[in-house]
């Protein structure tokens, strides 16, 4: 670089420009760390730098030159600032071998996930039954009481309406969540009164009840009812079929019993348990003992449930409810309720 007297023609003034340029990517170059990369910059951008300096020639410059000058000396102000910065940005980057980029290595794969256990519970007994015939139904969470209550023959002040309460969504006109899924039975036959012809249906949902949070009870869970109305549908005809699901379900194995119970909507009414599938019904701590394991409620449907739809009274029907979470548990092994509504990933990986 020369030092001798500052240029005053643009020729020179530009060869001197170049000069500059060329000992500034040297320095640059050479700088090691962020000290020495201020000190190139002080020294060639800063108030007192060597670009500065320039600007005192301008006024010595024949008029017709100035312009360009001018635009020069600002054009490489930003170009060298760039260099300089990049330099240091280079340097504060970690040292790596080879190219930055591997194109060869394999991508992230995307998180796939994978049905819900009470889903995979719900589409097995789905296609179970659909196998059996059965169309697949669904109805409002949301119901009227009428549809929860008292078409299925629980009347406003008997005390079976207890063990149906929930959650009310409103009190005129009362709407409620519904506390089973048996109400589609009602709409089932509502929809259908003018032109009653026999069908098959299983109606998977989620139910509602006002019952406190623990390891088997929960405010919210799942059911799938059943209905089945056929001229001369027997209850030979319930036990066959639910002995058919349960060897389904559960293994070829399983034994199915019934137990006389008490349900407004169905009579008579049962309550069904399979032979305990821990300890083949010898007994075990699950079972409690007992060497059964209860399942679902069933029953011939009640005719005041085919007279509040408008059914012709004298038709035959059957009927089933059972409980999702409850096959699910039995089926996984798994002794908590809750687990299946708290979206913990690791127990959700495991089915
Ligand atoms: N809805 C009953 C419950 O939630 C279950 C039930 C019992 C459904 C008997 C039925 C039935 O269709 O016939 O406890």
């Amino acid at each position: 670089m020369s030092d001798g007297p500052a240029p005053t023609d643009f020729a020179s003034a530009n060869a001197r420009l170049a000069e500059l340029e060329q000992a500034l990517i040297a320095d640059v170059a050479s700088a090691q760390d962020a000290a020495a990369v201020d000190q190139v910059r002080a020294k060639y951008l800063g108030r007192h730098g060597l670009l500065q300096a320039l600007w005192q020639v301008l006024p010595q410059m024949p008029p017709d030159e100035k312009p360009q000058f001018g635009q020069r000396l600002n054009t490489l102000k930003t170009q060298w600032t760039q260099a300089v910065e990049a330099r240091r940005m280079a340097l504060a980057a970690p040292a790596v071998d080879g190219p930055m980029l591997d194109l060869t290595l394999p991508g992230h794969p995307p998180a796939i996930g994978h049905r819900h256990p009470i889903t995979q519970v719900i589409d097995q007994v789905l296609g179970v039954f659909e196998r059996l015939g059965f169309a697949v139904i669904e109805g409002p969470e949301i119901e009227t009481a009428f549809h929860n209550f008292d078409a299925l023959n629980i009347p406003p002040d008997h005390p079976s309406r207890e063990a149906f309460d929930t959650f009310f969504v409103n009190t005129t006109p009362e709407t409620l969540l519904r506390s089973h899924t048996s109400p589609v039975q009602v709409r089932y036959l509502e929809a259908h009164a003018d032109d009653p012809r026999p069908f098959r249906i299983v109606v998977p949902g989620r139910v509602y009840r006002p019952d406190a949070l623990d390891a088997s009870h929960c405010f919210q869970f799942h059911q799938i009812e059943g209905l089945v109305v056929e001229p001369g549908v027997t209850f030979a005809d319930l036990k066959g079929l639910l002995a058919a699901f349960v060897q389904a379900v559960f293994g070829p194995a399983t034994r199915l019993r019934f137990r006389p119970h008490f349900f407004p909507f169905t009579e008579p009414s049962a309550e069904a348990d399979i032979s305990c599938i821990f300890c083949r019904g010898h007994g075990c701590r699950v079972c409690g003992q007992k060497g059964w394991l209860e399942i679902l409620g069933a029953g011939m449907v009640h005719p005041r449930v085919f007279a509040a739809t408008r059914w012709p009274t004298a038709s035959r029907g059957l009927a089933f409810g059972l409980g999702v979470e409850r096959i699910a548990m039995l089926r996984y092994g798994i002794d908590d309720i809750r687990l299946f509504f708290e979206n913990d990933v690791r127990f959700l990986h495991q089915f």
